[in-house]
């Protein structure tokens, strides 16, 4: 049996009747950037998300550049965010010319540990990223308790928690800003690339959609310098359909994750995730960690399962990012993950009899 991390070729299978018909519209229209595709996704994805607004754009690295951009985040200002992140959240902040602090994350739910907000606080912080990491929400309340004792804006990573819930709520849309990815191996993913933000701050909207359109207002008036970052109407027209399953996927997430979670309980030197009584986890990612990380990786791809890791060399030993600020400065939790997570196969399309064939595997390994 061969299992795959992610399989985007099952999921076009299930939905090619659906989709391919709004694609040859598109074609045969000749509405490629912006069209009325957009507006149909943006509508339908900013009521998924419980918002006021969304703001289609080209990836989830520009919703986060132009959600700080728009929230007016720029040189000499400090943002804080989790050390342990996709290196595209860091650089967001680099792009808007502010500096980066990072934060350890908790070992009990990878994401960013509120209790060290204090100390990375100083009067240039002007807003914090908490990413919602592997599809788990942050520790929402304890970050915009925080940002709002001290006037922060806050400027979420949804990037992988499409349809994540945090007390009720989707995350994404427990801040100024949510930003999320449609790269094609996300929970919500185009058949390219592709980004959107929701807010509910109307005034935050109107700048993203001038800023992803060339700073223009309108037809060759431009207030600001901009950027080319439009979402693309196939690419939305994609994503219209795909949203309408994206419950039922994360529900699969959730199933597959419940049975990697039975079969790997109390197998030796195995952890698994752990998960937040108040959040509804959509699994991502299923992240265990081994301290023979590598010699498991490798056993697995003998037996033809493939593997991740997320991430295998934290931001602060990147080296685009030497010498960056860390709270504490050592990030004993992010380095002493990285060497022991282990992505295993985890998407929607998978089988029963592949999670059951991969834990298999990850407990003949341990018991070794
Ligand atoms: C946590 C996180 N932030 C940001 C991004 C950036 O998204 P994109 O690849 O669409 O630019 C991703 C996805 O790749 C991500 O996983």
């Amino acid at each position: 049996m061969r299992v795959n991390f992610v399989d985007l070729v099952r999921q076009y299978e299930a939905i090619r009747d659906e989709v391919r018909p709004r694609l040859d519209a598109i074609m045969e229209t000749g509405n490629f950037v912006l069209g009325p595709a957009v507006a149909e996704f943006e509508e339908a994805f900013a009521a998924y998300c419980g918002r006021d607004h969304c703001v289609g754009l080209a990836s989830g690295a520009d919703a986060l550049h132009l959600s700080l951009r728009a929230l007016g985040v720029g040189p000499g200002d400090e943002v804080i965010t989790a050390a342990n992140t996709f290196i595209a959240t860091v650089n967001a902040i680099a792009q808007v010319g502010a500096t980066p602090v990072l934060v350890d994350i908790s070992p009990d739910d990878y994401n960013l540990d509120p209790a060290l907000l204090e100390e990375a606080l100083t009067d240039k912080t002007k807003a914090i990223i908490p990413v919602h990491l592997y599809g788990q929400p942050a520790r929402m309340d304890a970050v915009a308790a925080f940002a709002d004792a001290h006037g922060l804006k806050i400027v979420e990573d949804a990037c992988q928690a499409h349809g994540a819930l945090y007390r009720g709520q989707r995350a994404g849309s427990l801040s100024h800003a949510g930003c999320f990815s449609f790269y094609p191996a996300k929970n919500l993913g185009s058949f390219g690339e592709g980004g959107a933000v929701v807010t509910n701050d109307g005034d935050v909207a109107e700048q993203l959609r001038i800023y992803r359109n060339v700073g223009q207002s309108e037809k060759y008036v431009h207030p600001v310098p901009g950027f080319n970052s439009r979402l693309h109407s196939m690419q939305a027209a994609v994503l219209t359909v795909k949203l309408r399953h994206l419950d039922a996927w994360n529900e699969k997430r959730r199933a597959f994750a419940a049975l990697y979670n039975e079969a790997l309980t109390d197998v030796p030197g195995v952890e698994i995730p752990q998960t937040k009584p108040e959040t509804e986890p959509v699994w991502h990612l299923y992240v265990i960690q081994h301290p023979r990380r590598d010699a498991l990786m490798a056993f697995l791809k003998e037996r033809e399962i493939f593997c991740g890791i997320h991430y295998p060399i934290p931001i602060a030993d990147q080296e685009a990012y030497q010498g960056v600020r860390a709270h504490p400065a050592d990030l004993p939790v992010t380095r002493a993950g990285a060497p022991r997570i282990l992505s295993l196969p985890m998407h929607p399309d998978l089988t029963p009899e592949e999670v059951a064939y991969v834990a298999d595997n990850v407990r003949e390994f341990a018991n070794q």
